[in-house]
């Protein structure tokens, strides 16, 4: 048997674990894996490496992926099914196993229904797949930004300021919300919910008059204000139809500053976020996906992603998981609430 593995999308901690865990699993089994460069783009343009005991060594604790990742959407290049399709056959593979998000994975479900034999791995810093409790590549980006804030505390609180805090996740609110209950943020701000700049200024006020000097304020990139509208960094979309988020922390902290009058600064994360060495539990999570994915090809069960359900990892169907984006479960933010101001 032969199969090919590959890394879509942006990419996140806990993919090159994903990788070597599909590897190892498949050379105890003397299965053949190929490696297809820069996601779907690979699949295209036939750019595929051997995946061996030599190519995965020390890949474990790094960061990024062996593979490199891409945008690239078959179904929006011109004839791009039918050749797949032929490269597919070229390569002699058996089955793909796609390690990606939403789009991604979007793709891996199209390509099943469309004949190839397909099996997906969840991934994504913002943890807003369906079908999954979460996904790699999460646990790592809140930490990240959780140490961020604990380092802002230190300034804020030294020049006696506000602090504002941009965070990714596109349209769900799970890095704002968990990093901001983690670094006991003072006020969090979510896509889900619209921005109320009032409510927020009372907030912080309250909190300063009873003598707080500094407040960390956490705002998720797509966070928009009761208009809806979402800030950008350009118009442009990519080939999945997605904009890039990104802007919010500046409008905020202008406001911030304008109605309490406290001095504000904003620090935008950005890439930082989905940069090093994944967490210990990225990278037991990824291992535990990448071998039950290769249980997945091995039993012939295709079209299923691979999902962390409690603490199980457990098969689904991969339609179920592109389905509908996973908000943030609100309830949380409920709970982050009860420390604001
Ligand atoms: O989906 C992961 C993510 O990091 C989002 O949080 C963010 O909006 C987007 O990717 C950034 O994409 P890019 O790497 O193309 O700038």
């Amino acid at each position: 048997m032969k199969l090919g593995v590959l890394t879509g999308g942006g990419d996140c901690p806990g993919l090159n674990p994903v990788i070597r865990a599909v590897v190892r699993s498949a050379i105890n089994d003397e299965t053949e894996v190929v490696g297809i460069k820069n996601g779907w783009k690979g699949l295209l343009e036939k750019d595929y490496m051997p995946l061996d005991l030599r190519s995965i060594s020390g890949i474990l604790p790094k960061g990024g992926t062996i593979l490199g990742t891409s945008r690239t959407n078959p179904y929006k290049k011109e004839n791009g099914l039918e050749i797949v399709k032929k490269n597919f056959k070229e390569l002699k593979l058996n089955a793909l196993v796609a390690i990606g998000g939403e789009d991604t994975l979007g793709v891996a479900t199209k390509l099943f229904k469309d004949g190839l034999y397909t099996v997906g791995v969840p991934k994504t810093i913002d943890n807003d797949l369906g079908a999954t409790d979460f996904t790699f590549g999460f646990d790592t980006a809140i930490n990240i930004v959780m140490e961020c804030i604990d380092r802002l505390h230190t300034t804020a609180e030294s020049h006696n300021r506000i602090m504002v805090v941009e965070v990714m996740g596109r349209h769900a609110g799970w890095i704002a919300a968990y990093s901001g209950i983690a670094g006991g943020a003072d006020y969090i701000l979510v896509p889900e919910i619209p921005i109320d700049v009032d409510e927020l200024c009372d907030s912080i006020q309250k909190r300063h008059k009873r003598g707080k000097n500094f407040s960390i304020v956490v705002v998720s990139e797509g966070a928009a204000f009761n208009d809806a509208s979402l800030f950008t960094q350009e118009q442009k979309l990519d080939e999945f139809g997605h904009v890039r988020l990104g802007g919010i922390g500046d409008t905020l902290g202008k406001l911030i500053e304008e109605k309490t009058g406290y001095e504000t600064r904003v620090t935008v994360l950005g890439h930082i976020q989905r940069g090093g060495s994944p967490t210990a539990f990225d990278r037991v999570l990824a291992t535990r996906f990448g071998v039950k994915a290769y249980e997945l090809v091995k039993n012939k069960e295709f079209g299923k992603m691979v999902s962390l359900k409690g603490t199980e990892i457990v098969a689904v169907p991969l339609e179920e998981a592109t389905k509908a984006l996973k908000t943030l479960d609100l309830r949380l933010y409920d709970l982050a609430k009860i420390f604001f101001g």
